[in-house]
Parts: structure tokens; sequence; C-alpha cells
């Protein structure tokens, strides 16, 4: 019996050695159609599904993943990612709507607190205007005389009419200063704010420290900048103070500082003083346009501007621009 079987299992052994290299060669065609189903039936698919999230991801929200040859995993992950990307979208819709109605609120609120400054700055001197025209007419008709210094109040309070405007019209924000440009050297700009104000104020003592520093920009703007930061510094020195100017230039970069030791800002107050019609002057004295105004024109100039307040101790703004690239100093 024994016997028997060995002889069996010779001849299929025979049999097998006969054919080893049919079942080699079936055995790798076997591993090929299995790589090549495998691919078909996963690798292509998850690569496809990278392919749309890389699509996601560049902000196509609307792309409709395929799920036409993917196993029933792969069509459930497919399915949630198409949901997700949905859901995304959504939400970012319902975040610009909300952006849009938060930008025209601000844009109505701004333009209201813009119109209350502007009414109520022109109101002072147009009423006065007109009051003083009834006088004079009153005078004219009672003993034909006019009064001459009524006049030139007049013609003051209309000029202030027309800085006002003025002033405005350089806040709008589709006005720019690019027209009109120059290289300028803040060195002369600012000795020469200083020489013209020195003039009539004997109570400060100009600290000037300045280096040449080029910019290109449109002079009279900026000289307009400047003189409002320092008017401030001098408003603010009640009595007898110093206000110190630096300028220097810190490789492409132009720093400049005006430092006041006059009563400061109070804290509270810091983050209002650049708004148009922000004032703590009386009506004579200040219309609140002033720093809305430095601000609009180092911005136009891709300046800068920081400030540094200690209530009755002084305010420090550092400004900051671009020097002139091709200047060789
Ligand atoms: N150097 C400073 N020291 C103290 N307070 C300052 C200084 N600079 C600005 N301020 C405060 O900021 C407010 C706004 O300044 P801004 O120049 O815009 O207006 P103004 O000086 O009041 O009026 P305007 O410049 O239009 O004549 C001032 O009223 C003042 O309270
Ligand atoms: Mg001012």
């Amino acid at each position: 019996m024994v016997i028997l079987w060995l002889l069996i299992y010779f001849n299929i052994l025979n049999v097998l050695k006969k054919n080893l290299f049919a079942i080699l060669s079936f055995s790798i065609f076997l591993s090929i159609l299995v790589s090549i189903i495998f691919s078909s039936r996963f690798l292509k698919p998850i690569k496809y599904i990278k392919d749309a999230l890389n699509i996601y991801g560049s902000g196509n929200l609307d792309f409709h993943i395929d799920t036409k040859n993917m196993s029933n995993e792969l069509t459930e992950i497919a399915v949630s990612i198409q949901n997700m990307a949905q859901s995304l979208k959504g939400y970012i819709n319902e975040l610009q709507d909300k952006q849009r109605k938060m930008e025209l609120l601000n844009r109505l609120s701004s333009i209201g607190l813009l119109s209350a400054g502007i009414s109520h700055e022109l109101n002072s001197p147009l009423n006065s205007i007109l009051l003083l025209c009834d006088l004079l007419l009153k005078d004219f008709n009672n003993n034909g005389t006019i009064n001459i210094d009524d006049i030139k109040t007049i013609k003051e309070e209309a000029k202030k009419c027309v800085e006002i405007i003025n002033n405005l019209k350089l806040l709008d924000p589709k006005y720019t200063s690019s027209d009109i440009r120059d290289v300028i050297d803040l060195k002369d700009v600012i000795e020469k704010i200083v020489t013209y104000l020195q003039e009539d104020s004997s109570k400060i003592n100009f600290k000037l420290d300045l280096e040449s520093c080029k910019l290109i920009g449109n002079r009279t703007l900026i000289q307009q900048a400047i003189l409002n930061i320092v008017l401030n510094s001098i408003d603010a020195i009640k009595d007898y103070g110093e206000i110190k100017i630096n300028l220097k230039r810190d490789n492409d970069m132009i720093i400049l500082e005006i430092e006041d030791n006059g009563e400061g800002i109070d804290e509270s107050i810091l983050d209002k003083i650049f708004d148009p019609f922000y004032t703590t002057k009386s009506p004579e004295k200040g219309t609140g346009l002033g720093l809305s105004l430095v601000y609009k024109i180092i911005n136009d100039h891709n300046g800068k501007i920081d400030i540094q307040s200690k209530k009755n101790v002084g305010t420090k703004f550092i400004i900051r621009f671009r020097h002139y690239e091709n200047s060789s100093d």
C-alpha cells in the first residue's frame, strides 16, 4: 500500500517538474493581473481623489467627483469630501455676505460721521458770515457806513470754509497725489518749516538732528503733513517746551521722529485722533482734520505712522518711508 502511494507521489512530482515553467509563467501572469486590478480599483481612484482635493484647495469648491468606477468605501469617502466642500462653500458665501453688509454699514456710518462733522464745522463760519452781512446791511441802511473790520472777518470766515472744503477734497480716497512727484529731501522740508515756525513761537526750543533723506512724493503734501504734526506739538506746549525732530536713514528706510514734551494724549482717545473732525480744541483753534490729512498723505506715500504718548509727559510721532532707491547717498 505504501509503495503504491510513493508511486503516485513520484508520478505527480514528475508531472509538476515538467510543468514548472508553465506554473511559473502562470504565477507571474496572475500577479500582474492582480496589480492591474488593484491599481485600477484602488490606486487610480485614490490619486483622482487627491487631485480633486487639490482642485478644492485652489478654490473651485463646485468640482464634481465622479464616483462611477470606485469601490463602495472610496465612493463614501468621495461623497463625504464633496459634501464637505459644499458646506464650506455655503459658509464662505455666508461670511462674504456678512462682510459686505458690515462694509456697507461702516461706509454709511462714516458718511454719517463725516457729514455731521462737515455741517458742524461749516455751520459756524457760515452763520457768522450771514450775521455780519446782516449787520453790514443794517449799518449801511441806518447811516450809510460800512465797518471794514466786519468785511475782514467775513473774509476770514469764508477762507476757513474754503480751507475745510479743500482739506476734505484731499481726504477723498479717490484723490491721490501721484500726478505731482519730485525727489524730496526731507531735511530741507523740515528746516524750512522750522525756520518759518521759529519766527513766531518763542516758547518753543527746537532741537534738530537731521540726516539728508530722500523720497519720491508730492512736496506740498509732505510739507503739509509734517507742518500739521509740528503745529499740534506747538499747541500741546502750554508755556515753554521742547520739540525734537530726528531724521535718519536706516538701510532703505527713512525714520522721522517728532517729539514734544507737551500735555500728551490721554490713552482713552489715542485711537480717535486720526478720525476726521476729532478735536479736543476749541472751534477757533482746530477743525480736527489735521491728523486725518497726515494719515492719508503718509499712506499715499507708502509710509507708516505710529504714535507714543503719555499724559503730562509728551507725544512722539514716528514716521517711516522707503528711501528713494536710485539715490547715491
Ligand atoms: N502732539 C500732540 N500732543 C497732544 N495732543 C495732540 C497732539 N497731536 C494731536 N493731538 C490731539 O489730537 C487731536 C486731533 O488732532 P488734529 O491735528 O487732527 O486736529 P486739531 O489739531 O484739533 O485741529 P486741526 O489740525 O484741524 O486744526 C487734537 O485735538 C489733540 O487733542
Ligand atoms: Mg492739528
